[in-house]
C-alpha cells in the first residue's frame, strides 16, 4: 500500500509569524503519527523561514515512523544532517526569494558535487531521495549519483489548466516513475498534490510514497490535524 508522508512546515510558519513559541510542529507531526501518517517531514531552510534547529532535534528524538529531512546541499546542512541523522535526506533545490520548492533539482549538470555528498550521507546510514523533474535525464543522473529514492516533482502536474493537461502530464509522471524503477530506483512524489488530484493516484503501484503538506495544514485549520490525515490516506489507498 502507498505510504504518506506528512510535511508538518506550515505548523512552524504560523508559529514564526508571531516569533512565539506554538503551533508546535513537534506537536503535530505526534497527531499526525497517531492518525496513521507513515512519515514525517521537515524542510529546514537555509534563511529558518518555518522549521528551526530545535524542531529538527525534537523530532529527531519523537517521530517513531521515520524523519525526512527536506535541505538544499549546502556545506552547513550536511553538517546538520550528519549530527542529528534523520532516517531519510531529500536533497532540494533552494532559492531565498521563491514561496516554496520551484523546480527540480539540477542532478544532470551537478553530478560530481552530488555523487560526494551523497557519499558522506550514506556513510552515516542516511537513505538519500533527490527532488526532480520527471525526466529521463534527471532519472539517469539521480541512479549514477548514488540516490536511492527519487521524488519526482508533481508540481506541472498539480497546476494543469484543465483536465486533458492533467491527464498527459499525469502520463508523463506515470512514464517517468517506470523508468526509475526499472533502473532500481524507489520512487515516491510530491509538491502541490490535494485531496483533488491525489485520486488519479490511486491504485497505481508505481508510486510507492506521497509527500504531502500544504493541502493537509490548510484542511487541518478547519477540520482538525487527526481528520485531515485520515482523509488523505483513505484517499490514497482507495
Ligand atoms: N516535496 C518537496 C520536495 C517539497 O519541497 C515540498 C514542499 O515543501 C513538498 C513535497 C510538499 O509540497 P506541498 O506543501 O505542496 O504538499
Amino acid at each position: 500500500m502507498p505510504r504518506l508522508e506528512v510535511n508538518v512546515d506550515h505548523v512552524a510558519t504560523l508559529r514564526q509569524a508571531r516569533l512565539i513559541d506554538e503551533p508546535d510542529p513537534v506537536t503535530a507531526a505526534a497527531l499526525a503519527e497517531l492518525a496513521g501518517a507513515d512519515g514525517i517531514i521537515v524542510h529546514l531552510r537555509e534563511d529558518r523561514r518555518h522549521i528551526q534547529d530545535r524542531d529538527l532535534k525534537l523530532l529527531r528524538q519523537t517521530v517513531k515512523t521515520h524523519l525526512n529531512l527536506e535541505m538544499a546541499a549546502t556545506r552547513e546542512m550536511l553538517e546538520i544532517a550528519r549530527t542529528v541523522k534523520p532516517d531519510v535526506v531529500t536533497l532540494v533545490p533552494e532559492k531565498r526569494q521563491e514561496l516554496t520548492t520551484e523546480g527540480g533539482l539540477n542532478v544532470v549538470g551537478n553530478q560530481k558535487m552530488l555523487r560526494d555528498y551523497l557519499k558522506q550521507l550514506k556513510e552515516d546510514g542516511i537513505r538519500v531521495s533527490l527532488f526532480i523533474d520527471p525526466t529521463p535525464q534527471q532519472i539517469n543522473a539521480a541512479k549514477e549519483v548514488g540516490a536511492m529514492w527519487v521524488e519526482l516533482h508533481t508540481g506541472a502536474y498539480a497546476e494543469a489548466r484543465d483536465e486533458v493537461q492533467a491527464q498527459k502530464l499525469f502520463d508523463e509522471l506515470l512514464d517517468a516513475a517506470r523508468h526509475a524503477r526499472t533502473l532500481g530506483l524507489r520512487v515516491k512524489c510530491g509538491h502541490g498534490l490535494n485531496y483533488r488530484n491525489i485520486k488519479r493516484f490511486r491504485g497505481r503501484q508505481e508510486f510507492e510514497e506521497f509527500s504531502i503538506g500544504h493541502a493537509i495544514m490548510a484542511r487541518a485549520i478547519l477540520v482538525g490535524l487527526e481528520r485531515a490525515v485520515r482523509e488523505m490516506i483513505d484517499l490514497i489507498n482507495g
